[in-house]
Formats: C-alpha cells, sequence, structure tokens
C-alpha cells in the first residue's frame, strides 16, 4: 500500500534535512586546522536554508496540523508531543543564534577572541545537529507509525492536502524558482555519501536541469 503524502512528504524532508545537518558536521571537520574562508558562504547558505524551510514550514506543519490531529484521536503520545513542540521553539532560536554566531566568525576574523568563538560556534553546530537528528528519529520511530494506526481517512484528506503545499525546495521537484539557484548550489555541495535517497534523487534533478 502507498504511504500516504503527508508520510512521503515528512520522510523525503526529513532525509533532505539530514542530509544537510550532516554535511554541515563534514565541513567543519574536514576543515578543523584552518581558517573556514572558503566553507562561510555554504554554511551560511545551509544554515539560511534550514532556518526558511525545516524550521519554519516543515515545523509549523507538524505543530499545527500532525500533532493536534494526533492528540485529538490518542492520548498515547501526549509527552512526546510535548516534547517535540518544545524542541520546535527551541530550534528556531537556536539556528537564528548559529547564523549569528557564523556572522560573527566571518566578521570578526582577526579578533583576539577569534579562536574562542569558532569552538563555541563548532559545539554549538554540533550539539543543534545531534539534538535535530535525535528529533527526526523520534518523529520517525515514534510519532509516524502511531499515525498511521490511529488517524481516520477524513483526517489523511485534510493533511494531505495541506502537506502537499508548501514542500521543502529540496525535496519538492517543482520549487518555487526564487530559491532554485540557491538549493541547486547545497544540493550539488553535498557529499555523495551523505546523498540520502530523497536528496541523491534531487541532486539528480537538479543536475538535468
Ligand atoms: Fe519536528
Ligand atoms: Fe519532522
Amino acid at each position: 500500500m502507498n504511504p500516504h503524502p503527508t508520510l512521503r512528504v515528512i520522510r523525503d524532508e526529513h532525509g533532505a534535512l539530514a542530509a544537510v545537518l550532516r554535511s554541515i558536521g563534514l565541513l567543519l571537520s574536514q576543515s578543523r586546522r584552518r581558517e573556514l574562508d572558503s566553507e562561510f558562504a555554504m554554511l551560511r547558505a545551509m544554515l539560511f536554508y534550514i532556518d526558511e524551510f525545516p524550521e519554519q514550514v516543515h515545523h509549523t506543519k507538524e505543530t499545527q496540523l500532525l500533532f493536534p490531529a494526533l492528540r485529538a484521536r490518542s492520548a498515547e503520545a501526549a509527552e512526546v508531543l510535548d516534547r517535540l513542540d518544545r524542541d520546535h521553539e527551541r530550534s528556531e532560536h537556536a539556528v537564528r543564534e548559529l547564523e549569528h554566531e557564523l556572522l560573527g566568525l566571518e566578521m570578526m576574523k582577526d579578533a583576539a577572541d577569534h579562536a574562542d568563538r569558532r569552538a563555541r560556534f563548532e559545539s554549538h553546530m554540533q550539539d543543534y545537529i545531534a539534538a535535530y537528528l535525535e528529533h527526526i528519529r523520534v518523529e520517525e520511530v515514534e510519532v509516524l507509525p502511531l499515525a498511521e494506526r490511529v488517524l481516520t481517512h477524513a483526517d489523511w484528506a485534510t493533511l494531505d492536502a495541506a502537506f502537499m503545499k508548501n514542500r521543502d525546495p529540496l525535496t519538492h521537484r517543482d520549487a518555487d524558482d526564487a530559491y532554485r539557484p540557491l538549493f541547486k548550489s547545497i544540493l550539488m555541495s553535498l557529499p555523495a555519501p551523505l546523498g540520502l535517497g530523497p536528496a541523491i534523487d534531487a541532486i539528480h534533478d537538479a543536475r538535468s536541469r
């Protein structure tokens, strides 16, 4: 049986986001012993993407549509949904902080505390990546299977209509043209082993355009 479009969209968006997060970690560890000069633009683009889509669009659809539908059908996941909602709130602030810290590193390259700033940014970035990958794991292992068990046809019809709109441009083939160059450059930069399923498809798609 085909999965509901809502579940497909969520899993595709998780795949693309996980690929970007792992790429950021890899970029940082590969450039550990030197200045980040050539990586600033790519790191800025990737954080901007996370801020713009996973944080604003993906989280909003989960918190405002999927989680309330689940709460209405089952009390089973109330605790985990509360925790995931708190994660959504926290991580929206965290990504803005990271964008600011990265800008600080770039603008204050000659400052005496540059090494401390860089260590702080890397540590916050690694915490953010680990927390986000765990958040995705919990949603995929606990929340999506529960949704498949308890939601009704009417629930899915409402969710599917909403989730097919405003999709993540990394996974959506007909992304908003205004964002296409930015996301194409991110896709081209993802190292091959990190290209998870949907991201790999999207890379092939972007390259063939
Ligand atoms: Fe989430
Ligand atoms: Fe999610």
